[in-house]
């Protein structure tokens, strides 16, 4: 299907908001058809109904092998297919199912809350460091940053030496601005370190203290799962831990600021810090390109007749500005009640760290407000600088002053 006079995604964005499209489209036709980087046609999906259909309908592959899938830049589709084997995010059931089963246990609220003195800890320690240095700090660098890369890390077993080898290729890994060659090159050395990681603690399987030593021990020595497979699950957990995290951190602490109610908004408690902590995930959608999938059957969504290898792109953040779902979309309210947001995704491949992501959020939030209630932008905020040009929204430095 050739696309030429079709509009074409992605669109340009401005600072919070989405780009002005997505609204424009979901108003007048939530199924519409845009134009790709090859120059194939995909359909766009944008009301929160319809995207979830999206989501969760097994007609939909995730897999980018499948005939069709859209691309966004057409580095990245070489980099979607040079990962061998795929991680499970790329994966449709039943091996998709298979795999994610292997380690829901390691995500269940028991075992999230079981890591939760690990978490205030690693909040107290960075907090610390910064208050000592004094005014002003980057939150994105000295804290966004470093919070979730130990606490993943130190859940998985990954060294704590090689923290900034993997910060930095995550970052990388999902630029869109690279040209192809630097996030395949950035994967390429993140597989082969992780290989390493576990092919040194192949020596001890005993040690069932974290992810890498349980996931040896119970799948890997018994034979039910390879090393590359081990390798390429790990990087899933890696990326998907890092860079998420450390945004949502950074623009929901930038929005919650430049609300007049301010960090003050969340000194009501925990049932405060909940709420923020769900609108600010609902809010910035910071997954901006996620939901790709191709259709392994003719399907119809919205009355829209979608063919066997056409491209689907259920936006979860256009969905998560839908004012069917969330009145007054467009404005960051950290007292609404966001439940139904999209932030984590939806269907089979929503977000399995999500519990852990939230505790981490909500820890970090309830400590920044009792220990920084007067917390502030350190520069203005036509000063800071939005990354476009990645796959995970964000600024690349937040100065505060408190
Ligand atoms: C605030 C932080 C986070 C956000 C906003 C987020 C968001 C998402 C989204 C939108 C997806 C679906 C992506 C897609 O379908 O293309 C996803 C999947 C996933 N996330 Fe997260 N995530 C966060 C943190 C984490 C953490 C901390 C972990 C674990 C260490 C994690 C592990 C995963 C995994 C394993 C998947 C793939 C699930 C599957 O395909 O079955 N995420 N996440």
């Amino acid at each position: 299907m050739s696309g030429a006079l079709l509009p074409r995604f992605p669109f340009q964005r401005s600072g919070f908001a989405p780009p002005a499209e997505y609204a424009v489209f979901r108003d007048r036709a939530p199924v519409t058809r845009v134009r790709m980087a090859d120059g194939a046609a995909a359909w766009l999906v944008t009301s929160h109904d319809l995207v979830r259909q999206v989501l969760s309908d097994p007609r939909f592959s995730t897999n980018p092998l499948t005939p069709g899938y859209p691309a966004v830049t057409l580095g990245r589709v070489d980099l979607l297919k040079a990962e061998v084997p795929q991680t499970f995010i790329r994966l449709d059931p039943p091996k998709h199912t298979e795999v994610r089963r292997m380690f829901t246990r390691e995500f269940t609220f028991a075992r999230v809350n079981e890591m939760k003195p690990r978490i205030e800890a690693v909040v107290g320690r960075l907090l610390d460091a910064i208050e000592q240095r004094g005014a002003p700090a980057d939150f994105f660098g000295d804290f966004a940053v470093p919070f979730p890369t130990t606490v993943t890390s130190g859940f998985l077993g990954i060294p704590e030496a090689d923290h900034l080898f993997f910060q930095e290729r995550s970052r990388t890994r999902v630029a869109l601005d690279l040209g192809p060659d630097a996030p395949i090159e950035a994967a390429r050395q993140m597989r082969a370190r992780i290989e390493a990681i576990l092919i040194a603690r192949l020596a001890a399987t005993e040690d069932r203290a974290d992810l890498i030593g349980r996931m040896l021990a119970d799948y890997v020595v018994p034979g039910t799962m390879t090393l590359d497979e081990a390798a390429a699950t790990l990087e899933l957990f890696m990326m998907a831990g890092h860079e998420t995290t450390a945004n949502m951190l950074t623009l929901g602490l930038l929005s919650l600021l430049i609300d007049p109610r301010g960090l003050g908004a969340l000194a009501e408690g925990e049932s405060a810090v909940r709420n923020a902590v769900e609108e600010m995930l609902r809010y910035h959608s910071i997954v901006q390109y996620n939901g790709l999938r191709a259709a392994l059957e003719d399907a119809d969504i919205g009355g829209v007749a979608i063919r066997k290898g056409d491209g689907v792109i259920a936006l979860i953040n256009a969905a998560n500005r839908d004012p069917a779902m969330f009145p007054d979309p467009d404005r960051f309210d950290p007292t609404r009640d966001a439940t139904g947001h999209l932030g984590f995704s939806y269907g089979p491949h929503q977000c399995l760290g999500q519990g852990l992501a939230r505790l981490e959020m909500r820890v970090a939030f309830a400590e920044l407000a009792r220990r920084m209630p007067r917390m502030r932008l350190a520069v203005g905020v036509d000063e800071l600088v939005f990354r476009y040009g990645s796959l995970v929204h964000g600024v690349d430095r937040l100065p505060i002053a408190w």
